[in-house]
């Protein structure tokens, strides 16, 4: 039996053969603690990780390397972000504002900042998935400190208007956070052109490896110091301590060059895949509907409702042919309606009759997926 092809390229990607050799070396030949700087073996891991400090910071168009703290995905980067800046600036006030379609590494954590006096202000979105910005101003307080919205939405792939969101933040004086765990090496990310104070990624959701990831902390105009949320060695400037994942973080380095420097092409032919997917699945069955923004949206990610059909039993029907998910696969399994979909306005129906589909770049024939996917609809239906 053939693999079935791969369609869940948000929840994670294969890693790039070309990353997995750059990374090999880092194994079993250049295996020294980076933080060990007495001997050779240790000076050539940390120079590693330097050089790789260096790539992303240049991607991310970062003032200074120091800017880029690793950690071990965008959950963690999410978790300091949010936890290391309220604690830090929790003097100046205790107001947070974010989005109602934030991905629970962001929704979680803001929940359990309640409990050390936090005051949340979730914003709705519009039915594609956008943060009003006038919803958005009149939220701000006096004693709001921080404002946290996604780049891109894992379910619906909506972009956000993150430079305006940005800039609203900077006029206020409020640290402005984003997790872009889903929009970095898919989408030209450049930090201090966009306002962004933080922001959050993870190798894995760009052909890099699972397991490690970054945070970037700006350094300058504000300078952003954040209070550590773990203990120990004083690592990365002592906001994250551990020893580094040294192969990961060459892996991620290496993934990040090679999707920037493939992402003009690869989004053109993946938007294209994903929109004729949609519309021959909309010439059998006219009443499926596409949801996120038309325009402002991952090039990659195609959520489709489709009435009448039950998410999970298409999936199990077509389980030999093609990996595909129902609302986010981020999370542990959830029997609850997503709320990302909610927020847009969907019924609890609607959410469960909603499927995923994550093209990337081992996704082929357009037509054979929706071939696939017409036989499954026509048999769940
Ligand atoms: C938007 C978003 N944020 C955060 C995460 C968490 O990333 P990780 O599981 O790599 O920590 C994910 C994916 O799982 C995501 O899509």
């Amino acid at each position: 039996m053939e693999n079935p092809i791969y369609l869940d390229h948000n929840a994670t990607t294969p890693v790039d053969r070309r990353v997995l050799e750059k990374m090999l070396p880092y194994f079993c030949v250049v295996y020294g603690n980076a933080a060990s700087i007495d001997h050779l073996h240790g000076n050539k891991a940390k120079q590693a990780v330097d050089e790789a400090r260096q790539t992303i910071a240049k991607v991310l168009g970062c003032r200074k390397e120091s800017e880029i703290v690793f950690t071990s995905g965008a959950t963690e980067s999410n978790n300091l972000a949010l936890i290391g800046a309220f604690r830090r600036f929790r003097d100046k006030g205790n107001h947070i504002i974010s989005s109602a379609i934030e991905h629970p590494a962001v929704l979680d954590t803001l929940n359990y900042l309640q409990s050390e006096g936090a005051e949340i202000t979730l914003i709705p979105v519009d039915s594609n998935g956008v943060v009003d910005l006038v919803t958005l101003k009149k939220a701000i307080k006096k004693d709001t400190i921080l404002i946290s919205v996604m780049f891109a939405n894992n379910e619906i792939g909506t972009i956000q208007p993150i430079k305006e969101i940005g800039a609203l933040a900077k006029s206020k004086g409020i640290i402005f956070h984003t997790d872009a765990a889903q929009a970095l090496g898919h989408e030209k990310i450049s930090v201090y052109e966009m306002n962004i104070d933080l922001l959050s990624f993870s190798a894995h959701k760009f052909y890099g490896p699972k397991g490690v990831g970054g945070l970037f902390v700006r350094s300058y105009s504000p300078l952003i110091k954040l209070s550590p949320i773990s203990f120990g060695g004083g690592h990365e400037k002592g906001m994250r301590s551990g020893t580094l994942n040294v192969p990961g973080i060459v892996g991620m380095a290496e993934s990040l060059l090679l999707a920037n420097k493939e992402m003009k092409e690869e989004n053109s032919r993946l938007r294209e895949a994903a929109n004729l997917i949609f519309q021959l699945l909309q010439q059998s069955f006219p009443d499926i509907k596409r949801n996120g923004h038309p325009q402002n949206r991952l090039a990659h990610n195609l959520s489709l409702t489709i009435p009448s059909v039950e998410a999970k039993a298409l999936i199990h029907r077509l389980k030999n042919k093609l990996s595909f998910s129902t609302g986010s696969a981020c999370s542990t399994i959830k029997v609850e309606p997503s709320h990302v979909l909610k927020a847009i306005g969907l019924s609890d129906d609607e959410t469960f009759q909603t499927i995923r589909l994550g093209l990337g770049r081992s996704t082929g024939d357009a037509q054979t997926i929706a071939d696939i996917l017409l036989d499954g609809i026509s048999h769940v239906r």
